[in-house]
């Protein structure tokens, strides 16, 4: 009939085998700053679950890359002196730690790189107004109602079975439309580590960050990394060597249409010989992987190496300029 939610972190810590019956409130993606264990253990579980209006799930977790990883470095090895400055790039990155994990053996084996994590959405904004609060996208689309005790989802909407959520819910929609001009545009936080509140009587807004902890610690620490908001269909400002993308460029994410468009972001970003790996998951471990690496060459891309079977759209990629 109803689920009730979780919006603390102590409720959230203590509900540990029983997380499936209540909803978790994207409130608790708000870590403290330095976070604890548990709270960088709890983002990682949260974020996890955590789907977009455009349908694209936030999905990566710890050590995804882990069998990728050296597979591709010794491409760059076989390519790129030691020495070499290269521009690194890792596109749709979600809270970028796989983008971290990778900057830790990059970075040492090429001393001299830099790599910039980059994604479409860096942080949520909860709109806070009387007792309610709405946690929308950066661009206003309602992902969530919070009304303790309740979490409603409305992005998916909670299903009919939940006969309770899902008024509740159809309820809270209808007021987010209601105030959604008054509240007026919403900030932008596109640098992602501003944790600052903006009054807007009679809304409070908040910024609720999407980098994970420990990303945000290495680019407070470490200039040759970066993270910057990039829609994976827009070139880069500065060309570069190599990019990854990783788990977006997807038949069930994007028409072919638009994937060429994304195609054509790769190829106009890339320096000549730069080098793309596109490819997709196949289980939760992170062991499987069925990527290929192509390289940018004349008005084409060509295939220097595959994982698995490849990347889906690698016959779409390959047809460049053919
Ligand atoms: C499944 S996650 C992949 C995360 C990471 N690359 C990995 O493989 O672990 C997909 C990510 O794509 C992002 N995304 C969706 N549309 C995008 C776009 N047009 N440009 C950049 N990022 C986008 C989402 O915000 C989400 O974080």
């Amino acid at each position: 009939m109803l689920k009730f939610g979780l919006t603390s972190a102590t409720d959230y810590h203590g509900a540990k085998r029983s997380r499936w019956k209540r909803r978790v409130s994207w409130q608790l993606l708000r870590t403290p700053i330095p976070p604890s264990a548990a709270d960088v253990t709890a983002f990682e579980g949260i974020v996890r679950g955590l789907q977009l209006s455009s349908g694209v799930f936030r999905t990566t977790f710890r050590g995804r890359f882990l069998t990728l990883d050296p597979h591709v470095n010794r491409i760059l090895a076989e390519l790129y002196s030691a020495d070499a400055p290269l521009r690194v790039e890792d596109w749709a990155a979600s809270d970028c730690l796989t983008s971290k994990e990778w900057a830790a053996t990059l970075l040492t084996e090429f001393p001299h790189a830099s790599l910039e994590a980059s994604d479409l959405t860096l942080y949520l904004v909860e709109v806070i107004h009387n007792n309610e609060s709405f946690i929308v996208e950066p661009g206003g689309q309602l992902l969530q109602s919070i009304r303790p005790p309740f979490v409603l989802n409305c992005h998916p909407p909670e299903p009919w079975f939940l006969p309770v959520n899902h008024l509740l819910m159809r309820a809270s929609v209808r007021r987010w439309a209601a105030i959604r001009d008054t509240v007026g545009p919403l900030p932008d936080w596109s640098l992602g580590h501003c944790r600052g509140d903006c009054e807007r009587p009679p809304f409070r807004l908040r910024q609720i960050p999407l980098i994970h902890p420990e990303a945000e610690a290495l680019r407070r620490t470490t200039s040759t990394f970066t993270i910057r908001r990039h829609s994976v269909f827009e070139p880069a400002a500065v060309p570069c060597h190599v990019i990854r993308t990783m788990n977006i460029f997807n038949l069930s994410y994007f028409s072919p249409e638009r994937l060429r468009d994304g195609i054509e972001a790769v190829f106009a970003s890339l320096l000549p010989e730069g080098v793309w790996i596109v490819g997709r998951t196949l289980d939760d471990d992170g062991r499987l992987h069925t990527a290929s690496i192509l390289r940018k060459s004349g008005d084409c891309f060509q295939l220097l190496e595959r994982t698995g079977s490849g990347s889906e759209i690698e016959a779409l990629a390959l047809s460049r300029g053919r």
